[in-house]
């Protein structure tokens, strides 16, 4: 039996247009295509250190709140930063970011706390301006599927 992973998307979803992008991202990470991965889905406010524990790669997603990640990631990565610090170094990650007009320091932010952690960034990150178009949905879709694979045991 192949042994199972674990990806865990840990997300801030407080509008229509980001929950349209958390569908394609899941959409992507649960492709029948991927086997041996399970896909864990937690909004940033409910996600635990054990969670983060217990899970083998991560897929982070939040809107740009004043030039930053929001206030529901960032209190996420309050709450799991030291607990997790040993524990989870050089385990994969990826990124998406919502945004109405410059989405930069979030992603910034993010790196800045990955790179704190010790988490491997695994691709460049999903951002998407105003309306997602069929090209940012399938971007979402993509970064959901490529980090879900990287976990496949080979
Ligand atoms: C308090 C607040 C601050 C925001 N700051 C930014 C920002 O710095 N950069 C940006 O691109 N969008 C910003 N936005 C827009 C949000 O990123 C956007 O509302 C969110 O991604 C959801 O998208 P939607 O409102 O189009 O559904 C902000 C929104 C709020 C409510």
């Amino acid at each position: 039996m192949t042994a199972m992973s674990t990806l865990l998307i840990v997300h801030h979803t407080p509008s229509p247009t980001m929950q349209a992008m958390l569908e394609a991202v899941l959409a992507g990470a649960r492709d029948e295509a991927i086997e041996g991965v399970e896909v864990v889905v937690r909004p940033a406010l409910a996600a635990t250190a054990v969670d983060v524990l217990a899970a083998d790669g991560y897929l982070l997603g939040t809107p740009a709140n004043i030039g930053y990640m929001s206030g529901a990631l960032k209190h996420f990565f309050d709450t799991v930063y030291y607990p997790c610090l040993d524990a989870t170094v050089g385990r994969p990650y990826a990124l998406y970011v919502h945004g109405n007009n410059d989405t930069t320091g979030a992603v910034r932010a993010v790196e800045a706390i990955a790179t704190g952690l010790r988490w491997k960034r695994l691709r460049d990150p999903v951002t998407v301006i105003g309306v997602p178009d069929a090209a940012a949905r399938e971007a979402c879709w993509e970064v959901g599927a490529t980090t879900a694979a990287s976990l496949m045991s080979s």
